[in-house]
């Protein structure tokens, strides 16, 4: 199977719109140590012909023309990508699909929580229901979404520890870590599996199990220390409040994934305040040493 990197950053994007710090300055400036980056989505394919997206990225038209793969090739109006699935209601998350208006057939996959807030909310309507198939999933039973030469590309929608969405939080109050608002999704094609993991709270036993012997996994790489943003003056919230485990530190990712065995571990949804996304940082220098890589926007991955 096909993999590629649609964008790699997290909710904000590499630089971020209103962001002057340093590193979204060197960003804008064309540093080649801080190249910019999209917010996070991959592209999954069996084919290398026909695409399923996973999250649809506020930046998705962007990222469209920025991957020919996913151009169109028949006829007057046609598009390789045949469904979208979704981790969660964030915006980063569902943003995207308003850029799939304009009557093109597709199926979006997500978890009946997910279909519920897209459901409430009517601008999401503009995917016209006669075209667009909205299929909420069960978790932990994998679901047919390609075939080809006798292969079957599947998902798997499992439950990692997260948060509701951002905008649905209710004020004053803090959001608790649950389960079920915030799903992994492992790809397979009954040879390789791969796992996109863009925002997960915490490792548990449950998800080591399920991680162990993967081929590749996409992981939230959000923050590198847990106060980052607030030792840096740009906000008020530490990533464990924001649904993020950390990648740095006793109970962070690369501690977590230390004895797991993965054939490729790749950092995906990374906020402009982790200076992991600098290629001359200290801390890219210790994700690599411990065998991480850092996902750049069109990064490609054949299984
Ligand atoms: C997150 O990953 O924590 C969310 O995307 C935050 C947000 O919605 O801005
Ligand atoms: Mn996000």
């Amino acid at each position: 199977m096909f993999a590629i990197v649609l964008g790699a950053a997290a909710g904000g994007g590499f630089p971020q719109w209103n962001s002057h710090a340093p590193a979204c300055r060197r960003a804008r400036s064309g540093d080649r140590m801080a190249r910019p980056r999209t917010q996070a989505s991959i592209a999954v394919s069996l084919d290398g012909r026909s695409w399923l997206l996973l999250n649809a990225s506020p930046d998705l038209r962007q990222q469209i023309e920025a991957n020919p793969c996913l151009h169109p090739r028949d006829g007057l109006r046609s598009s390789p990508i045949v469904g979208v699935a979704l981790t969660g209601g964030d915006v980063d998350a569902i943003a995207g699909l308003l850029t799939l208006r304009e009557r093109q057939p597709f199926t979006v996959y997500g978890t009946r929580r997910v279909h519920d807030v897209l459901d409430a909310n009517p601008i999401f309507e503009v995917l016209a229901r006669d075209l667009v198939v909205r299929r909420p999933v069960v978790l932990d039973e994998p679901v047919v979404v390609a075939e080809a030469a006798g292969r079957r590309l599947t998902l798997e929608f499992f439950s990692v520890p997260g948060k509701v969405p951002l905008y649905l939080e209710q004020a004053g109050s803090v959001p608790p870590i649950v389960e079920g608002e915030t799903v992994g999704i492992a790809v397979a094609d009954g040879r390789h599996r791969l796992f996109f993991i863009p925002g997960c709270a915490a490792m548990t036993e449950a998800l080591c199990r399920r991680l162990s012997g993967a081929d590749l996994v996409f992981f939230d790489g959000t923050l590198w220390t847990d106060d980052e943003m607030i030792r840096a003056g740009l906000g008020a919230k530490t990533g464990a409040r924001m649904g993020h485990m950390s990648i740095d530190g006793p109970a962070g990712t690369i501690a977590a994934f230390r004895s797991l065995d993965i054939g490729r571990k790749i950092l995906i949804h990374i906020n402009n305040s982790n200076p992991v996304l600098l290629d001359d940082s200290p801390e890219r220098a210790l994700a690599e040493a411990a065998g991480w890589d850092v996902a750049h926007d069109g990064m490609e991955v054949t299984l």
